[in-house]
């Protein structure tokens, strides 16, 4: 996920080239993902070491499961945005959906 997530992201960010296509079919994989990872956080799967998650996934899971939803609505937004092959309007997407992940991992995952 974060490795095509990054290359809308260096797009985004003007260090790579804009390429439309290349964005969309990204964006695409993305969207796809973004809804694989929830299945597995079975509880007891939570930890203390760096990267894993927070038992408050499983005290908080409604929080957990919105932001889950929120990514995945802005990662839809993003991948209809690439396809219209707008640079500005993919900035604008790619900022939402990464501050959409960045929200849940604060929140959410061992620092
Ligand atoms: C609903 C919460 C949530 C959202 C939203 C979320 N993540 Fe995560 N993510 C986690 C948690 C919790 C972990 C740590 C546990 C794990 O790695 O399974 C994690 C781990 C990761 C990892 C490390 C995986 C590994 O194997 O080490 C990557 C990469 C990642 N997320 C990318 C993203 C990207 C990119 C997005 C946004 C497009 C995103 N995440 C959105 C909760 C979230």
């Amino acid at each position: 996920m974060s490795a095509h997530f990054g290359r809308i992201g260096a797009m985004a960010s003007g260090r790579a080239p804009f390429d439309a296509a290349a964005a969309a079919s990204n964006a695409e994989i993305v969207a796809a993902m973004s809804k694989l990872p929830y299945a597995g956080f079975v509880e007891g799967t939570s930890g203390t070491e760096k990267g894993t998650p927070k038992a408050n996934v499983w005290t908080e899971r409604a929080k957990f499961d919105e932001d889950a939803k929120k990514m995945q609505d802005e990662v839809a937004k993003l991948t209809v945005v690439a396809k219209g092959g707008n640079l500005d309007q993919v900035k604008t997407a790619f900022g939402s959906a990464a501050a959409a992940c960045k929200s849940c991992h604060d929140h959410f995952r061992n620092p």
